[in-house]
């Protein structure tokens, strides 16, 4: 049996991305029901980049899988300075039972995963969040489910603002995975890669999704039934903030571009959120806005994948997550 990776949003397929909803949802109403990670197990949570939510979720997810999280801070390990990443994932495979890491450059992800025999998680890179986005495709179908329609196949997802980041590319790639409408609109010269974009256009031509690129906010919002944005300072970018915010100044989500998407719409940000920036008060804190749900669902959602790539790598056992 293979080991199983999450480094990026099409490393799951649909209906693998379907059996990991699936079951977050399960876990969002029996909290403590799975135990992949008893003994209790250890799993290695390294931050090169700050972090609130994915910390909290992680840490909280692999206690409440019966293990326990070693969460490593910016520059505490010999990681990245005086040792290489393979160098790395030949000890910590030894030690732990999933290495979750927050990093830069993919590549890193790509090294670590290639000398890892244990699942290797991409808690955010330059490139994709992936994580992120099983939390916002579960909160998506939670909220029109219960309208009565939790289907993501056909759903439309606008995403407005820096779109050549990782939150951009990973809406992208795993709305399209989900089946889904996916537009991107952001400035010329901030929109996807040419690459992530064909790798888009392949998966939706399998799924049933569609993809729209675009420097027009208002082709993107038109009827869509998910808003999403992000910040338009991404870590790393502090000293472009000026420039920044002058930039992606026309792709604000504010009630107006609200007002463009379909009645009763919701509103996704992954957080931290700049308020008056990329998005404003009133709408975070508004009736459409999904943003606290979403933040909750990081626990759900990571904890079906931890136990998800365990049992798919012969590390845990099916009963166990059952
Ligand atoms: N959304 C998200 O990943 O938040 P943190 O940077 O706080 O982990
Ligand atoms: N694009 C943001 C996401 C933060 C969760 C960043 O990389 O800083």
């Amino acid at each position: 049996m293979s080991t199983r990776h999450f480094l990026t949003d099409l490393d799951l397929t649909n209906e693998e991305l379907l059996k990991v909803l699936n079951l977050a949802d399960y876990l969002k109403v029996n909290p403590y029901a799975l135990k992949a990670l008893q003994g209790p197990q250890t799993a290695a949570v390294i931050f090169d980049k700050t972090s609130t939510r994915t910390r909290f979720s992680f840490a909280t997810g692999i206690a409440a899988l019966g293990g326990q999280p070693i969460i490593v801070n910016p520059g505490e390990s010999q990681l990245g300075h005086k040792e290489s990443v393979a160098d790395t994932a030949r000890v910590l495979e030894k030690q732990v039972s999933l290495i979750i890491w927050r990093t830069y450059a993919q590549a890193g992800l790509k090294e670590m995963a290639q000398y890892s025999r244990v699942p290797v998680i991409n808690a955010l890179s330059d490139d994709y969040h992936p994580c992120q986005l099983l939390a916002d495709l579960q909160t998506v179908r939670e909220h029109f489910a219960a309208q009565g329609n939790a289907e993501l196949t056909g759903r439309s997802l606008a995403y407005l603002g820096d779109a050549a980041n990782n939150m951009a590319n990973s809406y992208l790639l795993a709305g399209v995975n989900a089946g889904m409408d996916v537009r991107i609109a952001g400035p010329q010269g901030y929109l996807p890669a040419e690459e992530i974009v064909q790798a888009a256009q392949q998966r939706a031509a399998l799924t049933g999704g569609s993809v729209t690129i675009t420097t027009d906010p208002q082709t993107a919002l038109k009827n869509a039934d998910v808003v999403a944005t992000d910040t338009w300072i991404s870590m790393g970018q502090e000293d472009e903030k000026a420039q920044r915010m002058e930039l992606f100044s026309d792709y604000q989500v504010n009630s107006a571009a609200l007002a463009l998407a379909a009645p009763g719409a919701i509103v996704l940000h992954c957080l931290p959120a700049y308020r008056g920036a990329e998005i404003t008060a009133e709408v975070i804190d508004g009736p459409q806005s999904v943003i606290w749900d979403e933040a909750e669902n990081r626990l759900h959602a990571q904890k079906a994948l931890m136990a998800w790539l365990l049992v798919e790598s012969g590390r845990a056992d099916e009963q166990t997550v059952a």
